[in-house]
């Protein structure tokens, strides 16, 4: 959500720091901009729409200058326009400011400005910072900075720029993710490692409200009291290029199709001779008498397959809850619970503030994230990582399978406790679990040409529903988000016996429905559901590993592959990825930057 970059040291900052915004972009895409400080001051370029917009205004190289900072946005504050567009000069344009997160006190502060004489050129609430930069410097930018910090309230990762500092920048951060990257003679920051990975691999993090100088030479990290901090250097192993598309047309379908190798890591070495080893957490089923599943998203759709699973197996009662509603509920928790809270990017705003909510409520947190260090990752108790590697694609998929991966060792491993599954039983799924990566592998090259195909066909539809019980509904959910987010078919999942209660009323002739029926307990019933819209003039895609019990009422197939039925929904998501992909390819849409939607959400 909105994107920061900046850059101080010996080379021309603007190719830099583009750059960046190009791999930042995910973030956030309706304006960018750079602001550059040179012997003639600070000079900012940005503009509305995407970044090829701003590339076109600053030919590559302009504005001329070593250090800068740049921002892509996604509008919270006024639409998306030139004014709007970060970053945002003082009145007296000596500082220069690129903003991620947002001050909630602003319409108070600029109040508190404008009585003062300032004025405003821009409706964000970004424009009240570098003004009050202005307001408070009286010659030390950290005094200025540190007034500012006592002064906003809300969330921010700032980067700022003031003009004769002769190489210097300043950051900031709280409940907004910051990184500092550190070059020889030449230092970074971004919201997030890939963005300046081709420079280099050495970062610090910044704490809450910490404050950082950095120049070309040194970097220099100061607490809430004023004093230095030393910070701890990490070497990140991402690969420079994993931030390419390797010659797939999208970087959602690529990400696809690294989730055999993702899902791999994610579970193999966590399945030991001596059963589930979660990287030394340790975690007793017997001690717990509830579990939390708190997310948002496609990662609260990973919770509800979880939840599924744990129950069944771990005899466990959980609990799958929206981080945005868990948050402000009164949940009912204690230290006998367990809170999961589930996070691609580790910095989700409503999953890192029901972490907080959980943590001083007594509850033991454990973090399923992606992004190391990330924010979600840092504040838990325990943490596992779900190693799917940087996800590019707005759209989620390896992080999503990565996430459903993790849940079935936590709940193996709980069951194991427990007592509750049979010894059989426990070796045959870690033994399918294993397997999974090869067989998700020769799936989804299987399936790849019949998605083109359903695709092909079912392009035009104006809804689609997506029907299933028990875990396939947790299925359903995340197969028509993916759907619609990408393509802008409207696309509902459903409880397939809930169908009738109202939305049914919906289904007319060439109504598309998916109807999920993998879970063999239930299959017969999600199939009476199937013949209802069928009889109602809908064209039904079966998803089954069983095509023979239902393709009679279906009009086109997608078999899934025979597994343990509870590994089912890992299927079921590549199947409906590759479909919703082939969807929004055929209906022409921005797959990997879908309109509204930005891949890491830092805003309430
Ligand atoms: C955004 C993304 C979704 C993602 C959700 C939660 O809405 O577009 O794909 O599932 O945020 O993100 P997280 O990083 O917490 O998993």
């Amino acid at each position: 959500m909105c994107g920061i970059v900046g850059y101080t040291g010996k080379n021309q900052a603007t190719p830099i720091l583009i750059d960046g915004l190009e791999r930042l972009e995910y973030r956030g895409y309706d304006s960018s901009g750079i602001a550059v400080s040179n012997d003639s001051g600070i000079e900012i370029i940005k503009s509305k729409g995407r970044l090829f917009e701003l590339k076109k205004l600053t030919n590559g190289t302009k504005p001329e200058g070593v250090t800068g900072i740049g921002h892509t946005r996604w509008a919270t504050h006024g639409g998306p326009s030139d004014e709007n567009s970060h970053p945002h000069y003082s009145r007296d344009k000596k500082f220069a400011v690129v903003h991620n997160g947002i001050i909630e006190n602003y319409l108070e502060l600029r109040e508190f400005l404008s009585e003062r004489g300032f004025t405003f050129r821009s409706e964000t609430d970004t424009e009240i910072v570098s003004m009050l930069l202005e307001y408070y410097y009286g010659g030390d930018m950290l005094d200025a900075i540190i007034k500012l910090r006592n002064k906003i309230k809300g969330s921010y990762a700032l980067g700022i720029l003031h003009d004769g500092e002769g190489g210097a920048f300043y950051a900031l951060r709280k409940d907004s993710p910051l990184v500092i990257g550190l070059g020889e003679g030449e230092n970074f920051i971004a919201s997030d490692i890939p963005a300046i990975l081709p420079y280099t691999r050495k970062f610090i993090i910044p704490d809450e409200k910490e404050v950082a100088v950095i120049t070309p030479e040194k970097v220099t990290v100061y607490n809430r009291n004023k004093e230095t901090v030393e910070k701890k250097i990490t070497v990140s192993d991402l690969s420079a290029d994993a931030a390419e598309k390797d010659g797939f047309a999208h970087f959602m379908l690529k990400e696809i199709f690294e989730q055999p190798g993702a899902i791999k890591k994610t579970v193999h070495d966590r399945i030991t001779p001596d059963g589930i080893k979660l990287d030394g957490v340790k975690l007793n089923g017997n001690d717990i008498r509830k579990i939390y599943m708190v997310a948002c998203g496609s990662a609260y759709h990973a919770g509800a397959v979880g939840k599924y699973f744990i129950e069944k197996l771990a005899r466990l009662e959980v609990e799958t809850d929206l981080a945005s509603e868990f948050r402000y509920r009164n949940p009912l928790l204690g230290s006998d619970c367990l809170t999961v809270i589930i996070s691609q990017s580790g910095e989700t705003a409503d999953s890192l503030a029901a972490l907080r909510e959980a943590k001083r409520r007594g509850s033991r947190v454990l973090a399923v994230v992606n992004v190391v260090d990330s924010s979600i990752a840092r504040e838990a108790d325990d943490v596992l990582y779900t190693r799917a590697g940087p996800e590019i694609a707005v759209a989620t998929t390896k992080g999503y399978t990565t996430q459903v991966a993790v849940l079935y060792l936590l709940g193996l491993k709980l069951a194991h406790d427990r007592g509750t599954v049979s010894a059989d039983e426990y070796s045959s799924l870690l033994s399918e679990l294993k397997r999974v990566p090869e067989k998700l592998g020769a799936f989804i090259d299987e399936i790849n040409p019949q998605a083109q195909y359903l695709a092909g066909k079912y392009y035009p539809a104006q809804d689609a529903y997506f029907i299933g019980r028990g875990a396939d509904w947790s299925a359903a959910l995340e197969g028509a988000l993916k759907l619609k987010e990408i393509s802008y078919i409207h696309a509902e999942a459903y409880a397939a016996g809930e169908l009738k209660h109202g939305t049914i009323s919906l289904i007319e002739k060439n109504s598309l429905v998916l109807g999920i029926a993998a879970e063999p307990a239930l299959r017969e019933k999600t199939l009476s559901n199937i013949k209802e819209v069928r009889s109602r003039g809908a064209a039904v895609i079966g998803v089954t590993d069983s095509p023979d019990s239902i393709k009679a009422e279906c009009d086109d197939m997608i078999t899934l592959p025979q597994t343990h039925p509870a590994l089912t929904p890992l299927f079921t998501a590549a199947a409906l990825q590759l479909f919703a992909y082939y969807v929004a390819a055929a209906r022409g849409g921005d797959i990997d930057k879908p309109r509204n939607l930005a891949k890491s959400v830092t805003v309430e």
